[in-house]
């Protein structure tokens, strides 16, 4: 592991396999997700001449300031939304970039925070939030009502039991707010019952859906790859790594709709250049992790890795990216 504070905060994931698929490495790079900056050291060390490191959390200040001191004039780094990422890199005065990389959800110092709420294995303010802005969980689950808690249970968390889960937060709050993880995990626990087949704790759905909607997780991937499009130079490369079916799904649609031309209406027609695909596929298959890792680091499990390159730039791209 690529440690920079002396103890492993956080392993990197797949990082060898993905630098092994897309060396050589070079230009500027995002990395969106810069948690304790693992990829962005691997990446520089790997030969990427620059990375803008992006990460909303400011508890990663710490790391990125440590980054800085090895790399003073390579890295830079800002305290953001990862669908921000064209304005960050744009005020920054990158008109594109070479690579992006996006390694989704939540870091193990977040996870294992005992103060932000993200586990379920610690009794903790019920908070989830990665900027430490906006509503906290515990705002969700208090004022929102059982149809809308229901409904996040069961669209981000793919929970059976969410409406009985909710009706049963709505009856708890009626007699004492929901403050802690330890109420809600027993409130939940009262409707959903662990599975003696599988190891999974009862809360772990409702816990990762209050999570996905307190940061607004879906929504951003879905921006912050529309937003690849318009950033990466000719040739540039999108490498993301998702965790979760939820925010795999989202990758690959997005990949696979973005390698597909739109159909020629009349095959004796030029292809117009907005018709074309702007992204090849690299990976056929995601990238998971071997075996060897997954017993180091078994939060490298669930990991996916989906790469595209970015191609058939539309000549007014190319002249805005400097490449014509
Ligand atoms: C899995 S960790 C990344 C770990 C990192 N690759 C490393 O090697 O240390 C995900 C990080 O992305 C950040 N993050 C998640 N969603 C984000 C978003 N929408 N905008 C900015 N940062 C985000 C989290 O705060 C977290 O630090």
């Amino acid at each position: 592991m690529i440690s920079l504070s002396g103890n492993q905060d956080h392993i990197p994931v797949l990082i060898s396999q993905i630098l092994e698929t897309i060396k050589p490495i070079g230009g500027v790079w995002i990395d969106g997700t810069f948690g304790a900056g693992g990829y962005a050291k691997a990446f520089l060390e790997s030969g990427a001449d620059f990375v803008i490191g992006i990460d909303r959390d400011p508890d990663t200040n710490v790391y990125a300031n440590a980054l800085k001191s090895l790399y003073p004039s390579k890295l830079v780094f800002v305290n953001e939304n990862f669908s921000n990422l064209k304005n960050v890199a744009n005020k920054l005065g990158f008109g594109g970039v070479n690579g992006i990389v996006l390694d989704l959800g939540i870091s193990s110092m977040q996870i294992d925070s005992t103060k932000r709420g993200f586990s379920f294995r610690y009794d903790s303010p019920l908070d989830m939030r990665m900027s430490k802005t906006g509503k906290t969980a515990a705002e969700v689950v208090n004022q929102l009502s059982e149809s809308e808690l229901s409904d996040i249970f069961f669209k981000f968390g793919e929970e059976k039991k969410s409406k009985a889960v909710a009706r049963e937060i709505v009856k708890a709050r009626k007699s004492q707010q929901i403050v802690s993880t330890f109420d809600l995990v027993n409130i939940i626990s009262r409707v959903v019952k662990g599975n003696r087949l599988s190891n999974i704790h009862p809360a772990t759905r409702c816990f990762q859906a209050l999570r996905l909607y307190v940061n607004g997780e879906l929504d951003e991937i879905e921006k912050a790859l529309l937003a690849t499009k318009r950033i990466l130079f000719h040739g540039g490369l999108l490498v993301v790594v998702s965790f979760h079916s939820l925010e795999d799904r989202i990758v690959k649609n997005f990949m696979r709709n973005s390698s597909q031309s739109k159909p020629q209406p009349n095959r004796y027609l030029p292809i117009f250049e907005s018709e074309r695909a702007p992204f090849k596929i690299i990976t056929k298959k995601p990238i998971v992790p071997s075996d060897y890792e997954q017993s180091r680091n078994p939060r490298s499990r669930s990991a996916k890795c989906r790469i595209a390159v970015r191609i058939e730039c539309e000549d007014s791209h190319k002249k805005k990216m400097g490449q014509l």
